[in-house]
């Protein structure tokens, strides 16, 4: 029996990420490699600390590189199917953190093709809309508009598609097929798409005319294309990207689940007012008992808590603190209501913050894009 499915464009069952390593063939984010990262960061970031980013390809090499004085640029991106929600700002954080600390270079692709060909209900001008919101998210997080290169599939493709048939030649029906379980009846876009997102992880290599390292920031579920972008770089002269994979933030459903746009009500968008963001946490599953009674008897359960997730993803940075909100969950001192108060808080601050930030976005869009 299949427990879980982690594909780019599905999600399902509770993931058991020690198996998911195994199965795409990872490696785990050891203390060592986190020492090494130190090094030159000083502090580590909570999401590392916390293996939040749990696995890697290559992660070791490029830090040998980088010792070496060979420095990478950064590659992410957002597929513009809808609102952003908090899950994907999680790649989007570190990345910007990783902008900082080693002065990096980054293209962020918005694969607005991508969700014309997999989602039938969408017109090339929804996606389109999507893509302008989302690169306010984008902006939002900060990163540095002298260093930051958003790459738009369908705007740019003068840019990307030579290089996508040179990936193209290199990869067959039968792969694409074997890695993102494609049929006879899918859409002969789709099986074509995974070139064009393999293009940003060597875009710098072929601009500098020299091989620059890259490293893609992702959560886990997109690591398919880079297997075969890794697969086929080597053979158009260029690195391997190495990759730093995270975890999902679950639904508000409960943990088995990652956050997804498709359901509105279990997530939480970056553009929700206090209100909604008050009546959807309020509404989430806990770890709580059936009875304050029994809570404050026997204690609550973090570990299957997406609320408790939250805090430990995102709302609350500082250890310490995050341990005091386990503790007294376990000991039945804070109680459901509580405690999902004090998450609600915390969210809104924050989106009060990001939504100020993604209005002044509007008027830096330009400086981001290609020209
Ligand atoms: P998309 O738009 O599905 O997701 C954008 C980023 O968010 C991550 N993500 C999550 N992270 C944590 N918790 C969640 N619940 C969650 N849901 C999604 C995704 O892994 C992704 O990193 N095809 C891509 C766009 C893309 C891309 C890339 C992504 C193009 N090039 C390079 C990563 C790296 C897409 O549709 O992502």
């Amino acid at each position: 029996m299949v427990e879980f499915i982690v594909t780019p464009w599905e999600v399902k069952g509770k993931v058991d990420y020690k198996k998911l390593i195994e199965q795409f063939g990872l490696k785990e984010l050891t203390p060592e490699i986190l020492e090494k990262i130190k090094k030159y960061t000083k502090q580590l970031h909570f999401l590392l600390r916390r293996r939040i980013f749990f696995a890697h390809r290559d992660l070791d090499w490029l830090l040998a590189e980088f010792e070496k004085g060979n420095k990478f640029y950064l590659y992410t991106g957002r597929g513009p199917s809808g609102k952003t929600h908090i899950g994907h700002l999680i790649p989007w954080i570190l990345t910007k953190w990783l902008q900082d600390k080693f002065d990096a270079k980054l293209y962020f692709q918005m694969t607005n093709d991508e969700k014309f060909l997999f989602k039938r209900e969408l017109t090339l001008e929804k996606v389109d809309e999507f893509m302008y919101e989302n690169m306010l998210d984008v902006i939002a997080i900060g990163f540095n508009p002298r260093k930051t290169k958003i790459i738009r599939d369908i705007q740019d493709i003068s840019l990307l598609y030579p290089e996508a048939l040179k990936v193209a030649r290199h990869l067959t029906f039968s792969t694409v097929k074997a890695v993102f379980g494609f049929k006879e009846s899918s859409n002969v876009g789709q099986i074509f798409f995974t070139c064009l997102q393999s293009v940003p992880a060597f875009i710098e290599s072929v601009l500098r005319k020299r091989n620059v390292p890259c490293l893609i920031p992702l959560a886990v579920d997109q690591d398919p294309h880079f297997r075969i972008t890794r697969d086929v770089a080597p053979k158009l002269g260029y690195y391997k990207p190495a990759i730093v994979h995270s975890k999902f933030l679950p639904s508000l459903k409960g943990i088995g689940e990652k956050m997804s746009s498709s359901e509105p009500e279990t997530c939480v968008f970056t553009t929700d007012p206090p209100e909604q963001v008050e009546k959807k946490i309020m509404n989430a599953f806990t770890g709580g008992r059936d009875t304050a009674q029994e809570q404050r008897k026997y204690g609550g359960n973090p570990q299957i808590c997406p609320v408790y997730y939250y805090y430990l993803f995102f709302f609350e940075q500082d250890d310490k603190k995050l341990k005091e909100i386990e503790e007294s969950c376990k000991s039945g001192k804070t109680l459901c209501g509580e405690c999902k108060r004090m998450l609600i808080e915390k969210i809104n601050k924050f989106l009060k913050e990001h939504q100020r930030k993604r209005e002044k976005a509007r008027r830096i869009v330009n400086k981001f894009l290609l020209k």
